[in-house]
């Protein structure tokens, strides 16, 4: 085909995405790519809108499950310094989307900026978290927003501004569109009180979470009032194996990789937790993690 001696340069194919998520687990995608700044990114997103090829975008794989078949699309990683830039002004903090949480609670914390704080420990990247409007304890990323910049699946590059977009728990009406930076507005503080903030959330993500395996953090949204944790627990889940996939000991919503789990396995689990929270307590759990299948 044509697109393949214009593209071969950018795109690859049948990239394996397992070792590109956290759960290691997952097929490949048919057609992979890192585009080098927005120009290549407009490109591939031209390109892909010709031939009809869906886009996915993948931040960290923090929050993902790629089923075994793996994807039958253009899967595109922000990976490039150009999508990792990252500064500060005055109260604001810019930040690609490629930038890590870690990196970006650093330099806040550096900066004696307070308000990221509760993102520490989660490993994800800027794009990820706006996307899903990540949180914890009450509070999400959407809370700070000033900013977002953004391609449409037209390639056109936008700015939105907070009122124009809509964040709720674990989910933005960003989702329409590549997220390419953000500004976010930050309070000033004491940087040894931002780092004893930040020592708060981390101790209890190590007291209470489970990261001795591949895993994905939590698995399922908590419905309203609920924990989803607390819900597949008193099910007595905890320990339940399917495959490889393991309900973890320690937090009964995560899903841990311990030997070798295959995306059907982890399903598999997820469909028998999802069953038993249903029959026990007739609460229907929600994904909390995406899904590409
Ligand atoms: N609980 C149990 N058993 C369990 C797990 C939890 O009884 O196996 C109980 C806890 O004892 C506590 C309550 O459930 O009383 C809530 O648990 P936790 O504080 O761990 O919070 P969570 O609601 O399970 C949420 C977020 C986490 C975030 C934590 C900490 C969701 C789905 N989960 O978990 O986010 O780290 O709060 O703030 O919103 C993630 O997004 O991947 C994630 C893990």
């Amino acid at each position: 085909m044509n697109w393949q001696k214009n593209y071969k340069n950018y795109i690859k194919l049948n990239e394996p995405l397992k070792n590109k998520t956290t759960f290691r687990v997952g097929g490949a995608a048919k057609l992979f790519s890192e585009p080098e700044d927005k120009r290549e990114l407009k490109l591939l997103i031209i390109f892909a809108k010709r031939y009809n090829i869906p886009v996915f975008v993948i931040g960290a794989g923090s929050n993902l499950l790629v089923s075994d078949k793996g994807v039958n699309g253009l899967v595109l990683k922000l990976s490039s310094g150009f999508f990792k830039k990252i500064s500060t002004k005055s109260n604001c903090l810019e930040a690609g989307s490629a930038v890590s949480l870690a990196q970006l609670i650093r330099l806040a914390s550096d900066k004696g900026l307070s308000g990221l704080e509760f993102l520490a420990g989660i490993p994800g990247t800027v794009g990820g978290a706006l996307s899903m409007n990540a949180g914890a304890g009450g509070m999400a990323v959407g809370d700070l927003v000033q900013k977002v910049k953004v391609m449409d699946y037209d390639g056109n590059t936008k700015i939105l501004r907070k009122k124009e977009i809509k964040f709720a728990y674990r989910k933005s009406s960003l989702g329409k569109y590549i997220i390419l930076s953000c500004i976010l507005k930050l309070k000033k503080e004491k940087r040894a009180q931002v780092i004893k903030n930040i020592k708060k959330y981390l101790d209890y993500r190590r007291d209470t979470q489970d990261t001795a395996y591949p895993n994905a953090g939590c698995i399922f949204k908590n419905p309203r009032g609920h924990s989803a944790g607390r819900l597949i627990d008193l099910c007595g889940l905890k320990g339940r194996k399917y495959g490889g996939a393991c309900v973890s000991a320690k937090h009964a919503n995560f899903i841990l990789n311990r030997k070798g789990a295959t995306a059907a396995d982890i399903l598999k689990l997820m469909r028998a937790v999802k069953k038993n929270v249903k029959n026990k307590f007739d609460i229907e759990l929600e994904p909390e993690i995406k899904i590409w299948e």
